[in-house]
């Protein structure tokens, strides 16, 4: 028999996060490394353009107008998650247009929700805040913002947010 009633009882985690340049990837792979769960990249349909300034450019006009870029594609049967961990960069202060996207698009409603975000220096902003703002219906937790090119290396506060969320305490912490 191979029923473990543990595995049963364990939170379902999806951790969905936007990146353009790795950082906030290796975010949500730290959170991987220490929970457990399923990644999703959001990716969008029309590529940014690889220049920096372009991005700056194209990006403040979407993040003005509130511009949802469309997505490649959905997380299929979210229903089977219980937390939600969202991730995205600072862009402008807030979050990445794609991420807006990402929780326009699917029922969270019934989720618990974690915000992260990595930063260029502007720190968390209103990152965490505005994720919260769109998932009204949802619970959301405290959520963690790191600066970005130090992803690799901010274990300990990783960790340290993870405990604090005390939800964790079967898994990988
Ligand atoms: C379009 C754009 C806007 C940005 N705006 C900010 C900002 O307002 N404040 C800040 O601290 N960093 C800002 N950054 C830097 C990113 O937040 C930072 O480099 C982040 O770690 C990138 O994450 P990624 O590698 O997952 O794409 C911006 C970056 C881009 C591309």
């Amino acid at each position: 028999m191979n029923t473990n009633v543990t595995d049963e009882l364990q939170p379902k985690i999806l951790i969905a996060y936007y990146t353009r340049s790795g950082n906030t990837e290796e975010f949500a792979n730290q959170i991987k490394n220490f929970v457990g769960g399923d990644l999703f990249r959001i990716e969008v349909v029309n590529e940014y353009p690889a220049s920096y300034q372009e991005v700056l450019k194209v990006s403040k006009v979407e993040i003005d107008n509130q511009y949802k870029p469309p997505i490649k594609s959905l997380v299929e049967n979210i229903d089977q998650y219980d937390i939600v961990f969202v991730g995205t960069p600072n862009w402008y202060s807030t979050m990445a247009p794609p991420v807006a996207t990402f929780l326009s698009i699917h029922d969270l409603s019934e989720k618990t929700i974690i915000p992260f975000a990595t930063h260029g220096g502007g720190g968390e902003a209103r990152c965490l805040t505005d994720i919260k703002q769109m998932s009204s219906q949802a619970t959301v937790l405290e959520g963690l913002a790191i600066y970005g090119s130090q992803a690799e290396t901010t274990n300990n506060i990783i960790i340290t947010w993870l405990k604090k969320l005390q939800l964790f305490s079967n898994v990988l912490i």
